[in-house]
């Protein structure tokens, strides 16, 4: 297996398994080298401005439009679906990984989500849990995939090639890609944001200039890669929200080379180039954007990818935790490892939150009377990485994750110790 990758974000790509299997000069040759068919796949519409515009040329085994009917499978997602709306802040515990088989599509529980499937924006998210690998192959017809794995490293097939993520990396796998999860360890728990807007991108860096942040060659798209099998493979689709399924009588993961940028990626977040205040208070949270879905909306995301990372505490007579907020926006918060410097207790590894638009949150009451009270001198917050999926648009819990057991029944507690602090007596 050759799990070489390709450096470098939103590049035009070309990679080969067999040496001139990539047609050169033109994409659709009346004979493919190697008797390949030729096939496009398209993750924007054809007449989207060539900046925006993803696609790739596959040359494979079989093309994909050899499959029967799919029919409807038995089992369905978990967690849906969406339950009532709630303005509550909510915090969940880890969910635990089912001891019955289960592989990466059982696994998956969708948690929140602020649209259809069938709308070309906002996004839902799920957590997954899985202690075996995929036989199956899967596409989603629904979104783009942002897989955040928290426990368990995963080994991704897919029709473009094989990528390898561990913890404290990420994968993004475009709309309608077919790909196989492997477990490379007993068991693995994580996170997905599937984004049914436009395809995430590098922000931009306006005055920080051309450097900084995410930067574009530490993404990596992996090399071409088959598999000539024939053997019977269920090959499975997530469309509107519901699974369907085929039976093939051959691997689907069968792209003998391609070319094009729409592609699979993955990233390590150790290689985020964190910035921050070198003087006193600390820049908003977008300072942490690693990729973005924009609106039509200038400036309105989507679906922005943030992280806070390990990085050096060094503002002068400042309030140094996480201020408290209201926000326009609506934040799904996870954790990948250690703790988050805004809680002292009860946010958790594999756990999450749900703080909606305008739902007032901030440091707990522990974190906040220690950051007042502390003296003040350059510190490291290390061994931590906590995410956020930030949305312009409400999200609504689904039927699941207001009733499963890991909701935490008295989150707003961990405000109720503020200390009262006002004297209007003493400046
Ligand atoms: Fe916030």
């Amino acid at each position: 297996m050759n799990l070489e990758y390709l450096s470098g974000f939103g590049n035009e790509f070309a990679s080969e398994a067999l040496p001139g299997a990539l047609p050169v000069g033109q994409n659709s040759p009346q004979k493919a080298p190697y008797g390949l068919y030729t096939e496009l796949f398209s993750g924007t519409a054809f007449t989207m401005v060539r900046s925006e515009a993803r696609r790739t040329w596959l040359y494979r085994i079989q093309p994909s439009a050899n499959h029967p009917a799919f029919s409807k499978l038995e089992r369905q997602l978990a967690g849906g679906p969406l339950g009532a709306v709630t303005p509550n802040r909510l915090r969940w515990n880890p969910l635990d990984i089912p001891s019955e088989p289960t592989d990466f599509i059982d696994g998956l529980v969708g948690m929140v989500a602020n649209s259809g499937s069938e709308k070309p924006s906002g996004i839902s998210v799920s957590n997954y849990r899985a202690n075996r690998s995929m036989e199956r192959v899967f596409f989603n017809a629904d979104g783009e995939l942002l897989i955040v794995p928290e426990q368990g490293r995963l080994r991704i097939a897919t029709e473009l090639g094989v990528l390898d993520v561990e913890p404290l990396e990420i994968v993004v796998l475009p709309r309608g890609l077919k790909f196989r999860v492997e477990l490379l360890d007993a068991q693995a728990r994580g996170y997905v944001a599937e984004n049914h807007g436009a395809p995430l991108r590098l922000p931009d860096l306006g005055p920080i200039g051309s450097n900084g942040l995410a930067n574009p060659r530490d993404f990596l798209t992996p090399v071409a890669h088959y598999e000539d099998l024939k053997q019977p493979t269920t090959l499975v689709q997530k469309f509107l929200g519901e699974l369907w399924a085929c039976e093939l009588d051959h691997s689907p993961l069968n792209v003998v080379a391609w070319h094009g940028n729409n592609v699979p990626y993955k990233y390590d977040l150790r290689r985020f180039n964190t910035l921050g205040t070198v003087s006193f208070d600390h820049p908003d949270p977008s300072i942490f954007t690693v990729l973005t879905s924009p609106t039509s909306t200038h400036g309105l995301a989507n679906l922005d990818f943030v992280i806070f990372p390990p990085r050096w505490m060094v503002a002068e007579n400042t309030f140094r935790p996480p201020w408290f907020h209201r926000n326009l926006m609506n934040e799904y918060m996870g954790l990948i490892q250690g703790a988050y410097d805004a809680k002292a207790e009860g946010f958790l590894p594999g756990g999450a939150s749900l703080h909606s638009c305008m739902s007032a949150h901030g440091p707990d009451g522990e974190t906040c009377t220690k950051a007042i009270n502390v003296d003040l001198a350059p510190h490291k917050i290390d061994n931590t990485m906590a995410f956020m999926f930030e949305t312009s648009q409400v999200l609504r819990p689904t039927q699941f994750a207001l009733d499963c057991p890991q909701l935490q029944p008295s989150y707003d507690a961990c405000w109720a110790s503020l200390p009262a602090t006002f004297n209007p007596n003493r400046r």
